[in-house]
């Protein structure tokens, strides 16, 4: 049966969704990213994760041309910056990201990475944004242990939807404290570079003799080995960004894809978690 995630009391959402990051740079690709946007979508990959950080805001028009005619399908993720992230200016970026998307409202606003600004302060102007309607829901993004243990304590920082943290294969240090108190909170964490960026975030990832023996034997691709081990987690989805229908068609595959202890255990011997507290992985 396909993993699903729930962010909100009502909608249950596969397991894997789509990243956008460094989509909207091109505009030679411009066509190709809607195509895989839209080809994600039939496939059920309803949950499309962007910012205002990504092409400067490209990366948002691209989503907004891919959902058109559709918007009620998909599970709208976008980011502010952490300078935006209070008051008025939050209210502006909000509104700037809904223009370049062509939609009135935001499944889940998250705020992208930690700044200056108090967590209180970010925390008021998202209960605003969804008294106003302009969005359903909020998180946070690159939040390690600590810091989420002061959000917990911020008044109202027990709305918090989800986090969204750097997570694959060869980077595990969210399993020593972040992700098991998440999984406690019954918190979604969502993984970003789940594909460790096609591997060019660790060298020899994606042609590791381990993994590809496997994928051989299971007759997957060790893509499809990464994301499954992500999702097979409780509470855990994975949004990798794929910029063409090939690669959707591969990642939705993954869904379908169960992996056995031995399995498991065999992929996480060759990528061990590092055993010690060590400080969250970004990018
Ligand atoms: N919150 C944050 O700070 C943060 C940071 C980073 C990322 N993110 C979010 O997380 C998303 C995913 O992270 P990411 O884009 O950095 O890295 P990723 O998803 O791990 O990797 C993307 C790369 O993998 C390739 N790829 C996709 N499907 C593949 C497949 N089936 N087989 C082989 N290669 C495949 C893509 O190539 P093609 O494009 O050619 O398909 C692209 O080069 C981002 O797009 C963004 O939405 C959030």
């Amino acid at each position: 049966m396909t993993k699903q995630i729930s962010f909100s009391e009502s909608k249950l959402l596969p397991a894997i969704g789509q990243g956008t990051w460094y989509m909207g740079e091109n505009a030679a690709q411009r066509m190709d990213e809607v195509n895989a946007l839209r080809a994600g979508i039939d496939l059920g990959l309803r949950l499309i994760d962007t910012a205002e950080m990504y092409a400067d805001g490209e990366a948002e028009k691209v989503v907004g041309e891919a959902i058109s005619g559709r918007r009620d399908e998909v599970f709208l993720v976008s980011k502010v910056y952490p300078w935006n992230a209070s008051g008025q200016q939050a209210i502006a970026a909000c509104e700037a990201s809904l223009k370049r998307l062509k939609t009135d409202y935001l499944d889940l606003y998250l705020l992208h990475w930690r700044g200056d600004i108090p967590p209180q302060d970010t925390v008021s102007v998202m209960q605003q944004l969804i008294e106003h309607g302009k969005i359903r829901c909020w998180g946070v993004s690159n939040l390690d242990y600590a810091d989420m243990q002061e959000l917990w304590n911020t008044a109202g920082g027990r709305g918090c939807a989800t986090n969204q943290v750097l997570y694959h294969l060869a980077s595990r240090g969210i399993e020593h404290d972040l992700l098991p108190w998440c999984q406690q909170q019954h918190m979604p964490v969502m993984a970003y570079c789940p594909l460790a960026q096609a591997g060019r975030l660790r060298s020899g990832l994606m042609n590791h003799p381990a993994l590809n023996e496997l994928a051989n034997r299971k007759g997957v691709s060790v893509a499809q080995l990464l994301l499954a081990w992500v999702i097979h987690h409780d509470g855990v989805m994975a949004i990798p960004k794929a910029g063409s229908v090939a690669h959707v068609k591969e990642n939705a595959a993954a869904l379908e894809i169960a992996l056995s202890q031995e399995e498991i255990a065999l992929m996480e011997k060759a990528f061990p978690a590092p055993g010690r507290k060590t400080p969250l992985d970004m990018v």
